[in-house]
C-alpha cells in the first residue's frame, strides 16, 4: 500500500464486528408462542463497527473497516454493501471453519425499538498479526476506532503499537484513537484499556450497571480513567449525550428527536460514526457532541441508515 500522498484524505479504520442483521419490522411487539404478520423483512449489514464505518463513509469520510469475516453463504452480501458503501475491507481475514454472526432484530414500527436476538458461534477475533498489515507509518490513518470486544489482550496491543508509533512520529503524523465500552459483561476487562486510547464511549448500558443513574455524574466519574488529556462521551438516549475531558469541563448536548421515532437500531453507532467525523475534522468537543447527537437522532427517524447521505 502507498503512503498517504499531499493532499489526499487520510482514512478513519472502525475495528469490530460485521454481522448479517435480519430486521423483522412489526406494527406490535410478539407475544410469546404467537403466529404473526410482519410489515416488512430486511436485511442489512450490522455490527457496531461495521455501523459506524457506515456513518462515517455516508459523511464524507473515507472510510475502512477492519474486522473478521466468515466464508459462509452471507459473504458476497456483507462484502458487497460495504462496496456499495465506498468502505474498503482490503485487510479483514477470512475464515473458513465457522458461520457470520447474525442478528434477528424486532424493530417495532410503533415506538422505533429494536430487540436484538445474535448469535457468534465464535467466528474468530481480530488479532494483532492481522492488524499489523495495515499500514500506520505512512500517514495513512488519521484515526482508529476500536469497538471494545472480547480479545481485550489484542486490542491493547493495537493501542500500545499505535502508542508507540503516535511517540515516535512528529504532530502531523499521529493517529487518534478511540474505544467503545458497550457492553457491560466487558466492562470489569475492557476498563483496563481506557488510558490507552485518546476518546472513550461509554454506553449508558455499561454506565447504569455500574450505578449512575444519570450522563453527568457518570462523565464526571468515568473521566478518572482516562489518560491525561483523555476524554470520555456518553451517550444517553433521548436524554442526548455527555462529555468531559480529564482536567476539562463538563458538555451536555440534548437529543434531536425526530417527528417520529422509527428505528434505533444502530442509533449507538451512528452517533460513534458522527462524533468520530466531526472530531476528526477538528471540531471542538461541544460541537462534536452535538452534531453526533443530532446524527443519531435523524438515524432515529428513518429505516436504516441510507437517508444521512
Ligand atoms: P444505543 O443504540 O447504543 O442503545 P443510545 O440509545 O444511547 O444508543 O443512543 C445513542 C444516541 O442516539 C443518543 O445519544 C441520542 O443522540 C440518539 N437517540 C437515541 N434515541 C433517541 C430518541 N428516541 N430521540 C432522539 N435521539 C435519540
Ligand atoms: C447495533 C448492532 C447490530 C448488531 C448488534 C450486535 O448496535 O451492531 O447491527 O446486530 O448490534 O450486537
Amino acid at each position: 500500500m502507498e503512503g498517504c500522498k499531499a493532499g489526499t484524505q487520510k482514512k478513519v479504520l472502525s475495528i469490530g464486528l460485521v454481522c448479517l442483521d435480519i430486521i423483522k419490522v412489526v406494527s406490535d411487539f410478539p407475544r410469546e408462542d404467537t403466529d404473526q404478520r410482519c410489515l416488512d423483512c430486511l436485511w442489512r449489514r450490522g455490527g457496531n463497527a461495521s455501523n459506524s464505518a457506515s456513518v462515517l463513509s455516508l459523511l464524507g469520510a473515507s472510510s475502512e473497516f477492519l474486522g473478521s469475516f466468515s466464508a459462509g453463504p452471507y459473504l458476497q452480501f456483507l462484502q458487497s454493501d460495504f462496496k456499495e458503501y465506498g468502505i474498503s475491507i482490503t485487510h479483514c481475514p477470512i475464515y473458513t471453519e465457522t458461520d457470520s454472526p447474525v442478528s434477528v432484530v424486532i424493530v417495532n414500527r410503533k415506538s422505533g425499538s429494536r430487540t436484538i436476538l445474535h448469535t457468534n458461534k465464535n467466528l474468530r477475533e481480530l488479532c494483532f498479526e492481522d492488524f499489523k498489515k495495515i499500514n500506520v507509518k505512512d500517514a495513512y490513518y488519521s484515526w482508529i476506532h476500536f469497538e471494545g470486544r472480547s480479545n481485550v489482550s489484542e486490542i491493547k496491543k493495537m493501542l500500545l503499537y499505535l502508542r508507540e508509533h503516535n511517540d515516535a512520529s512528529n504532530e502531523s503524523n499521529h493517529i487518534t484513537t478511540s474505544l467503545e465500552v458497550e457492553k457491560p459483561e466487558r466492562y470489569s476487562e475492557l476498563r483496563g484499556l481506557m488510558d490507552l486510547a485518546d476518546y472513550i464511549f461509554v454506553s449508558k448500558e455499561v454506565a447504569q450497571s455500574l450505578g449512575y443513574c444519570e450522563m453527568k455524574l457518570a462523565v464526571n466519574e468515568l473521566v478518572e480513567n482516562c489518560r491525561q488529556g483523555g476524554t470520555v462521551i456518553c451517550p444517553w438516549g433521548d436524554c442526548g449525550a455527555a462529555a468531559k475531558r480529564k482536567c476539562g469541563t463538563l458538555i451536555i448536548s440534548p437529543a434531536f428527536p425526530p417527528e417520529e421515532v422509527i428505528d434505533t437500531l444502530g442509533a449507538g453507532d451512528t452517533f460513534i460514526g458522527a462524533a468520530v467525523f466531526a472530531l476528526n475534522q477538528g471540531e471542538n468537543l461541544q460541537e462534536s457532541v452535538k452534531f453526533a447527537c443530532k446524527v443519531a437522532g435523524a438515524k432515529c427517524g428513518i429505516m436504516g441508515n441510507q437517508g444521512l447521505r
